[in-house]
């Protein structure tokens, strides 16, 4: 077992990491966006709402979702090489390869009456230091989002449990929310994932793992299986994806 500081978050390669994963949009992120989508599109938020997306790495499609709701939107980082990433890829004020993605969000018109997504995402978000298993939050955020990092930081299981309550403790009372992880993310003979020449670690996980860490501190959870594309699946011999939204208590 190989707990989260055990790896080099800092020489994380956020570039290999996006040609790999976001340099084209996936049958798996598609469907994901759109559920998002849809969700977040049948909440209402106080003008001035802030989000939170917990470890972005070198992807923008949740903090894209949350645009037309939030006045801020917070990417909270561990790793000093994300960080860099993100904040060189905000200042560019563009989408680029993210035109793809937003694409899908602007099929609802609610996404469409943003002017300049690219602009608007540069003025809004802030790029800010951040373990979500160590550091304690002195505020709260109206809505979060936390994509493929509980099960891809670690393989502790005690790690994996407390990421997803330290991410829920972000949130105010009543905030919702929406994680992604990937279902028994285990590739060949090695638990974790390849980014660039470094390995990291990853945990197997399915949906009732998420649901026992959980269940006490969330309302009106609602689970989505995303089975790989069969004809382009986005890695070998994995089993599928799993998106968590609902409320917190
Ligand atoms: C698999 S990547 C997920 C990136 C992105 N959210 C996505 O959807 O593709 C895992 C991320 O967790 C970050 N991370 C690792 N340890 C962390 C910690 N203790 N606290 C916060 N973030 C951490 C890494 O830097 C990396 O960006």
């Amino acid at each position: 077992m190989a707990g989260n500081s055990a790896y080099g978050w800092d020489a994380f390669d956020s570039e290999a990491y996006l040609n790999r994963n976001y340099a084209r949009l996936h049958n798996e992120d598609h469907k994901i966006l759109k559920i998002v989508r849809d969700f977040l599109c049948a909440q209402s938020f106080d003008v001035g709402a802030r989000g939170v997306d917990v470890r972005s790495g070198s992807n923008l499609y949740p903090a894209l979702a949350m645009l037309p709701f939030c006045s801020e939107i917070s990417l909270l980082e561990f790793s000093e090489a994300n960080r860099k990433w993100l904040s060189g890829r905000l200042a560019k004020g563009y989408l680029g390869n993210w035109d793809i993605f937003w694409r899908v969000l602007a099929e609802n018109e609610v996404y469409r009456a943003v002017q300049g997504p690219g602009e608007q995402l540069r003025t809004r978000a802030t790029v800010r230091e951040w373990d979500i298993l160590r550091s304690t939050p002195d505020e709260r955020w109206d809505l979060g989002t936390m994509f493929f990092v509980a099960d891809s930081i670690t393989t502790d299981r005690a790690e994996f449990t407390t990421a997803l309550r330290q991410f829920i403790a972000l949130l105010k009372p009543g905030a919702p929310f929406v994680m992604t992880f990937m279902e028994n993310f285990s590739t060949g003979n090695f638990n974790g994932y390849k980014v660039g020449t470094r390995t990291f670690p990853a945990l197997d996980i399915v949906e009732s793992d998420v649901e026992d860490c959980l269940s006490d501190l969330i309302n009106g959870r609602e689970f989505h299986h995303i089975d790989p594309a069969a004809d382009d699946p986005i890695r070998d011999g994995y089993v599928g994806m799993i998106l968590v939204h609902g409320h917190t208590k």
